[in-house]
């Protein structure tokens, strides 16, 4: 079948196998089959983060485990176990209308539940281990449902153990938040402050913060129903001190946030710098708003995306000396 509905850049690739599975049982059937075929598997979500390069001679498992389940409640909080294959935003909006924070910052953030912790999705000041309490996820040699901390996924900048030790040795079926119901607001980042201004709202409140980050996003980030695209492209680089300054010499304003293991300096700028941004080559380009962001128009390819990306790097690099990595997964 064409993949072309199951991934947000839009990519048309086919698979040979593809099955969707609302239950662990149907997950347990698809990978016994696939591993009795000598099939390769491909886990799915929201296909926001994917970039698709070839046709796949796999069977891809879409998975659309479902359910939003309260498992402790008192005054202070919340733990709320929710499936993978929820919509994010969805759950970041039956959150906020029960009041529950912890969330809001995250909010119109594209792909499911499952997802998330692999990349430890962030934005705006927050990520979702801040959230996190434990997640369940079936080992795919065993078909046993195991469970794990927060300190068990090593959570790291868009990094968690399922991209690393742990790749395609798990589906990740639930996740279980701390949600507050007394929150903490973080509106730090520049650009909350500013809408949170300009919106005019009288107090404070998650739901206000969330409106903001829908706003900023929405002017900033294109809609993947719209235009494909799969958010961030790349990792915003962390350099050392002694890079930082010197490109500092060239460019006094070049952004920079001081990190543990030296400054993380926006990919986005170093793109634009290099002149990519609002680039156009048939089918696809580099977000006018936002150059971190690749797009693809209608009919793009995702080899022709994969080429303009390595391009990038490549400029990137020559211009600053640092190499970009992809944030995005190539299939
Ligand atoms: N900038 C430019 N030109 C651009 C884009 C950005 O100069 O074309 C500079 C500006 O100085 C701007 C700074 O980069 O102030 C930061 O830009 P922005 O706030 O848009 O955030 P980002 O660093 O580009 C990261 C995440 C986003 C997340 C935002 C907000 C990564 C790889 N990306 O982007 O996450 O929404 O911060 O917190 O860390 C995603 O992962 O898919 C994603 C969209």
């Amino acid at each position: 079948i064409s993949l072309k509905s199951y991934n947000t850049f839009g990519i048309d690739k086919k698979a040979r196998f593809f099955t969707a599975v609302e239950s662990i049982e149907d997950l347990r059937e698809a990978l016994v089959f696939a591993n009795r075929e000598n099939i390769p598997v491909i886990i799915l979500g929201g296909g926001s983060n994917i970039l698709l390069t070839k046709d796949q001679d796999a069977l891809i498992i879409k998975v659309d485990l479902k359910g939003i389940q309260v498992l402790e409640e008192n005054e202070e909080s919340v733990l709320v176990e929710v499936g993978a294959g929820e919509v994010w935003h969805e759950w970041v909006q039956y959150a906020i209308n029960k009041n529950w924070g912890g969330l809001e910052n995250l909010s119109l953030i594209p792909g499911t539940v499952g997802a998330s912790p692999m990349q430890n999705i962030g934005a705006y000041g927050v990520e979702i281990r801040d959230v996190f309490k434990s997640l369940k996820a079936l080992n795919r040699k065993t078909l046993l449902l195991e469970s794990f901390s927060a300190e068990q996924c090593e959570f790291g900048y868009r990094e968690s153990v399922f991209k690393h030790k742990l790749k395609d040795q798990y589906v990740i079926c639930s996740v279980t938040f701390r949600l507050s119901k007394k929150p903490n607001f973080h509106t730090e980042y520049g650009a909350i402050k500013e809408t949170l201004k300009e919106m005019n709202v009288p107090e404070i409140n998650i739901q206000a913060i969330s409106q903001a980050v829908v706003k900023i996003r929405q002017s900033k980030l294109p809609d993947p129903k719209v235009i494909g695209n799969a958010g961030s492209f790349f990792k915003n680089p962390t350099v050392d001190l002694e890079v930082y300054e010197k490109i500092k010499e060239s460019y006094p304003t070049v952004p920079g946030y001081p990190q543990e293991n030296g400054i993380k300096v926006p990919a986005g700028w170093l793109i634009e710098q290099a002149g990519w941004k609002g680039f156009k080559k048939g089918q696809i380009g580099v977000h006018d708003k936002q150059a971190l962001v690749l797009v693809n128009f209608g009919e793009g390819d995702g080899q022709e995306i994969a080429q303009l990306a390595s391009e990038i790097q490549n400029s990137v690099k020559e211009k600053f000396g640092i190499q970009l990595k992809p944030e995005v997964n190539f299939l």
